[in-house]
């Protein structure tokens, strides 16, 4: 994603690997819309996405009440209340990732009554915004190089779902971790899961590691097992929507499995993810909310349709892997394992 001219340009992931189109953000309506659709997702991607999403909200509030050279005081509670409705409407868009919320906090935290204009307000969020991006490709960086120390050798991995640049600001928590094995040691096997329903491993993983030149085969969500028991995996390597307190991990529909199927076979199961995933306030996985989406994507895909009208259809977008099948969450502050929240204690 790119903040061009004051808009946030997205490279429209509904259409990879077919089509490289861009989709032009002008408003909290457009970045909304973009988030529900999936033309930007994966958990960091849409925190970031979220915060420009907030500046344009907010930019154009400030522009139709005219108080652009107002200051706060004159504007107090219809700027309060305008903001109210733009963080909420980023934050209903999608229920899973705690990353939205975590960016949403992050830009209702600066004080518009601090500044002497709300158009000095407009810009201190612009830049706010433009940091959160900025610190999440820092962070991914560091995760590739704390996790490429930490898995040392590692040749072949399998990975599930899209944990790369197009899932974060940029390199990718898993696959960043993977790209950076990559740049030490030459080369490195990635198996990738298609990810059934929206196949993000088939369109968006593939495609990621092929510009990259980094060896990918694909398998479909159905043939872990078979690739576990017959070829030589190292480790499995995912990233992550929302690590809670106890340790437990959210990701994408499957995961589970996978996990379970890793540890059946000894193979470590790795999570690589940024702190600003992981959600204290929330105990368990059992306490988070997963989303629910729209049928007809298990029923087919891409206008293609397989499975017979009226059919019941379960079709929740993430599971929770318990922390008993996690063997490490690689995250940029180090590499941790258990309880997350006994650890931050130790800590602090
Ligand atoms: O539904 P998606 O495509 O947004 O789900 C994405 C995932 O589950 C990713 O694995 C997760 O967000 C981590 S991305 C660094």
């Amino acid at each position: 994603m790119e903040w061009v001219d004051g808009n946030l340009h997205l490279l429209d992931q509904t259409k990879l690997p077919g089509s490289e189109e861009i989709v032009i953000c002008k408003t909290v309506e457009d970045v909304c819309e973009s988030i529900r659709k999936m033309v930007v997702r994966g958990a960091p991607a849409i925190g970031c996405a979220a915060a420009f999403g907030y500046v344009l909200g907010v930019r154009t509030l400030v522009k139709d009440l005219n108080v652009e050279n107002k200051s706060p005081d004159s504007c107090s509670s219809v700027v309060t209340k305008g903001r109210e409705k733009i963080y909420y409407s980023l934050l209903k868009t999608r229920p899973t990732a705690v990353n939205l919320e975590w960016a949403l906090k992050q830009m209702q935290s600066l004080d518009y009554r601090e500044h002497e204009s709300m158009g000095s307000y407009v810009n201190a969020i612009e830049s706010k915004a433009k940091y959160i991006l900025q610190e999440d490709i820092n962070t991914n960086l560091k995760i590739g190089e704390i996790g490429a120390d930490f898995l040392g050798q590692c040749r072949s991995v399998l990975t599930h779902c899209n944990a790369g640049g197009l899932a974060t600001g940029g390199y990718g928590t898993a696959l960043g971790v993977i790209r950076s094995i990559k740049s030490r040691l030459g080369n490195i096997n990635v198996f990738a899961t298609e990810t059934r329903p929206l196949l993000q491993g088939a369109r968006l993983t593939a495609w990621e590691l092929t510009k990259d030149d980094i060896q990918v085969t694909l398998i479909t969500d159905s043939m872990c097992g078979a690739l576990m028991q017959t070829r030589e995996i190292d480790a499995v390597i995912v990233g992550a929507d929302r690590i809670t307190a106890n340790g437990d991990v959210v990701n994408k529909i499957g995961t589970y499995t996978v996990s379970v199927l890793a540890k059946e076979n000894s193979i470590p199961f790795y999570v690589a993810a940024p702190w600003s995933t992981v959600d204290l306030g929330t105990r368990s996985g059992r306490d988070v909310e997963i989303e629910q989406r729209n049928v007809n994507e298990v029923r087919g895909f891409g206008g293609n349709v397989w499975a017979q009208e009226n059919l019941n259809i379960f079709n929740p977008a993430f599971d929770v892997t318990p922390v008993e099948y996690v063997s490490a969450v690689i995250t940029e502050r180090g590499v941790i394992r258990g309880r997350i929240e006994l650890q931050e204690t130790r800590r602090s």
